[in-house]
């Protein structure tokens, strides 16, 4: 059963302490749920809601509306490719195609090993370098298919 330290309740109170509402709140609660357990999962959702007292319908629709909430496992290096207008236009297409064959997955898909999952997102904020890839919160820019692929190659040496 997950659990927040101490620790982490202070954090969540902070949190809610910037909100009218605990509504409000579950977004920030559920990040650093999604932080310390790598996923929002079913139990996820019921711990968060119980914790800001919250209905966890209305958590649960937080969780799945936006796509940086993670409902399954992801790998250890979880790749977040922007597809949106800058980066398109900057050739994403071509990043994403080169992360799937390097690695041989799709989007929302974890590899075997547990190493990478990769994961299409909305504008990650940083449109003047694009094609932007995030890499546990990490910003890879101005990337093109021999960038990424060296990239892989060297995480996949990192292990
Ligand atoms: S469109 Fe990709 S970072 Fe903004």
């Amino acid at each position: 059963m997950p659990m927040f330290t101490e620790e982490e309740i202070k954090q969540v109170e902070e949190i809610r302490s910037h909100y009218p509402t605990n509504l409000a709140a579950v977004m920030g609660v559920l990040h650093m749920y999604q932080d310390k357990y790598g996923i929002v999962d079913e139990e996820g959702i019921t711990y968060v809601a119980k914790l800001i007292d919250v209905p966890e319908e209305n958590v649960l629709g937080v969780a799945t509306f936006y796509e940086m909430y993670h409902q399954h496992k992801t790998g250890k290096y979880k790749l977040q490719v922007c597809t949106n207008v800058s980066c398109m236009l900057c050739n994403s297409d071509m990043v994403l195609r080169t992360i799937k064959e390097k690695i041989g997955i799709g989007i929302g898909e974890m590899t075997d090993d547990g190493m990478f999952s990769v994961h299409e997102v909305e504008c990650l904020g940083s449109c003047g370098t694009a094609p932007v890839v995030s890499v546990n919160k990490q910003y890879q820019e101005n990337l093109t298919p021999e960038k990424i692929t060296t990239l892989i190659d060297t995480l996949k040496t990192q292990g």
